[in-house]
């Protein structure tokens, strides 16, 4: 699939982007280990959740859906799941397949977790390690799927101090912390989303948070609950990236997830010079949400590092198309991270806008952009979703058609991203 999108345009009106991403596959996994039916509004119905919804029926757990987003789910208890008939296939998702990694170290059955060919890159030894030291046992090459998670015996708690930020490491030990004797605790080098632990409270489990060390205790019992999904800031953040640099552009983005641990691009945008106003604040599914009022703006470039970019990670690429439209120079560092998400993101974003006429150079950990005009042309989104959303916008502020190819894995996270672009706005088609 591709994307042909015209120079131009501006956007305007309300715009409901899809459901949260990291909170939708949460609801899944937490609400099949939970006892009882606990019911999910407003998720995101992308390929990536759908890996991990096939997942679970695949181990007898029955999820049906009652209309789109909303979903009920028989939750089994932690130790009603059953041995896999069949590979458990997590597509793209790198998410789905280190949290169920969690999941799957405490069951006595045998399975195995496949993905395709981005995810087969993409590196596993972050949760193999520390799982293995609970007493987990993988077989895996180079620490890369295809992963064979062999019954394991008890599982023990540990404390592990994750070398790198990441939500998903985190989210996968605490996951097998609750097949666990005794207390398991992770501590985090810089903060990373805590949808896991406000979705253990919200199933009724005890999580502690000590300085920056979070804990559970195994042997505990999650309650099925009823929780709706907030919009997914990700996905927000192509369309306020858009409608910043479209001239005579204003939007508002309803429910918006503005989890502090994971709203990092609103600060830095607003760095930039954004005009972005958080109206309504409210609490949706245990998770803070605000609807975003957001008008075209002169944007600077500015310097991102450290946490600014831990907080922010799935947002840069749309980060880098607003710094290469901003007036001066911007600097992206310590983000060697984006080097193993579905793509190599800081190639992607480096090589995508070179392809559009921007001036950037490329970084180990990160990238310079100098800010100017866009000329246009064809951009290779390297199968990622996010790369193929953030450049669709750059054609609001180039001077010709930006063409992205590779278009498919949008279906990932936004499977009605090119219709709901286009009702607002964007002249984007689909090939
Ligand atoms: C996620 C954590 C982040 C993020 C990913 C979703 C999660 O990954 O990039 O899109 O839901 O836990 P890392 O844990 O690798 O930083």
């Amino acid at each position: 699939m591709k994307f042909s999108v015209s120079a131009g345009g501006s956007l305007n009106g309300e715009i409901n982007v899809a459901g949260d991403k990291s909170v939708s596959h949460r609801s899944v996994i937490f609400g099949s280990l939970a006892e009882g039916e606990s019911l999910v509004e407003d998720l995101l119905e992308g390929d990536d959740v759908l890996a991990t919804i096939a997942a679970f029926r695949n181990m007898g757990v029955s999820i049906d859906r009652q209309e789109p987003g909303r979903y009920s789910i028989q939750g089994v208890g932690l130790h009603g799941l059953l041995k896999p008939e069949v590979e458990l296939d997590m597509g793209n998702s790198g998410t789905a397949m280190r949290l169920m990694c969690g999941v799957l170290s405490g069951q006595s059955f045998e399975s195995r977790l496949v993905g395709d060919a981005s995810l087969t890159s993409r590196p596993m030894g972050r949760v193999i390690d520390p799982l293995t030291q609970m007493g987990a046992s993988f077989s895996a090459r180079d620490n890369k799927p295809p992963l064979a998670i062999n019954p394991a015996g008890d599982l023990q708690g540990i404390h592990y101090d994750m070398p790198i930020a990441s939500a998903q490491v985190k989210s996968s030990i605490l996951l097998a912390g609750l097949y666990a004797s005794g207390e398991t605790s992770v501590s985090e080098p810089a903060p990373t989303r805590d949808h896991t632990e406000r979705m253990l409270k919200g199933f009724g489990y005890a999580v502690e948070r000590r300085q920056s060390a979070i804990s559970i205790h195994g042997g505990g019992v999650l309650k099925a609950c009823e929780l709706s999904v907030p919009a997914d800031l990700s996905s927000a953040t192509f369309f306020i990236v858009g409608a910043l640099i479209a001239s005579d552009s204003q939007i508002v983005l309803p429910r918006v997830g503005v989890n502090p641990s994971r709203n990092g691009v609103l600060p830095i945008l607003e760095m930039m010079g954004a005009d972005i106003e958080q109206t309504n604040p409210r609490v949706v599914g245990g998770e803070p949400v605000a609807d975003l009022l957001v008008t075209s703006s002169r944007l600077q470039g500015c310097e991102i590092s450290g946490d600014d970019v831990a907080l922010a990670i799935d947002e840069i690429p749309a980060i880098a198309v607003a710094a290469a439209v901003a007036d001066g120079v911007t600097r992206i560092s310590g983000a060697e991270e984006l080097r193993v998400k579905e793509s190599d993101r800081i190639a992607s974003v480096v090589n995508g806008l070179k392809a559009i006429g921007a001036k950037v150079h490329e970084h180990d950990d990160g990238m310079t952009i100098y800010g100017g005009q866009l000329t246009g042309g064809g951009v290779d989104s390297c199968h990622d979703h996010r790369i193929a959303m953030a450049f669709s916008m750059a054609a609001l502020a180039s001077k010709d058609t930006i063409t992205i190819l590779d278009s498919d894995n949008v279906a990932t996270s936004f499977p009605d991203f090119a219709r709901i672009a286009a009702d607002a706005g964007l002249k984007i088609s689909v090939f």
